[in-house]
């Protein structure tokens, strides 16, 4: 769904011909900045997001913020998180993590010492995740995480028939229906909300995730929320807003 962005703007000269090659990539126009606008900015900081209803440009950047603060007090390896994908003393499982969003999540992942492979349906946040990626990776306290992650811009339905390829977890982390004028929704929610929209194959994605994954599937959800395709997870693990379903593989 990029109509609702539709173009791209390089902010600096040394960024002209990257934002070009990217508008051909996204089928984007290449414009001048318009803080009016929904657009894409491509500057020497890395891509950005702009979206005037809900205030600064948003770029993701795994050196700071959530990113930083989740991976040095999160809980390690104790978190519920690494707990529900199988993190033990010495077994970092291999992760796909089908709904990548803003790779909150599979960050975490990673720096626990997973693999992961994310993917990722929505073509701007998986360019802006890209992006991340990118600098993640030539930023020496996240480099070594960097180089353990990979972003694919698809629906994870169609890479999972589509591709060969295996991982010990399956992660999901659907989109959940959300009150969408509420106050409560915060603004990167309400961003995804905008950008990507409702999620209407979970459950078909859960059922062949299932029959993909080497190990098990995991499935993020909010506390008290029903299960995914009404598939009953063979345990759960409760954090303080949060479940996670574990199923086995068949
Ligand atoms: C709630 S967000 C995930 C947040 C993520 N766990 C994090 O930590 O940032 C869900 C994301 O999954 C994507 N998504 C939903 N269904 C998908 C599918 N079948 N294939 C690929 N991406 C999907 C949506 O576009 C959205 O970006």
């Amino acid at each position: 769904m990029t109509d609702f962005v539709d173009s791209i703007a390089a902010l600096d000269e040394q960024s002209a011909f990257d934002a070009e090659q990217l508008a051909s990539q996204l089928t984007l126009t290449l414009q001048p900045a318009d803080e009016n606008l929904n657009q894409l900015w491509l500057s020497g900081h890395g891509l950005a997001l702009n979206m005037p209803s809900l205030g600064k440009p948003f770029y993701i950047d795994f050196n700071g913020g959530k990113y930083d603060h989740r991976r040095k007090f999160g809980g390690g390896r104790g978190q519920p998180l690494a707990k529900a994908v199988g993190l033990k003393q010495g077994q970092n499982p291999s992760v796909i993590d089908a709904t990548a969003g803003f790779a909150r999540d599979a960050f975490v992942l990673a720096s626990l010492g997973c693999s992961v492979t994310m993917i990722e349906q929505n073509a701007i946040m998986a360019a802006l995740l890209a992006d991340a990626l990118s600098r993640a990776t030539q930023n020496a306290d996240t480099a070594d995480i960097g180089v353990r992650m990979q972003i694919h811009h698809s629906n994870a339905i169609q890479f999972l028939t589509e591709n060969y390829i295996t991982a010990d977890v399956i992660y999901m982390d659907p989109m959940y229906p959300t009150r969408e004028k509420s106050a409560l929704v915060k603004k990167d929610m309400q961003l995804l909300h905008q950008l990507a929209g409702a999620d209407t194959d979970s459950a078909e994605l859960l059922a062949l995730a299932r029959q993909k994954a080497g190990k098990r599937v995991v499935v993020k959800r909010p506390k008290g929320a029903e299960f995914v395709g009404e598939q009953k997870p063979s345990a759960s693990i409760q954090s303080k807003n949060t479940r996670f379903d574990i199923y086995p593989t068949i």
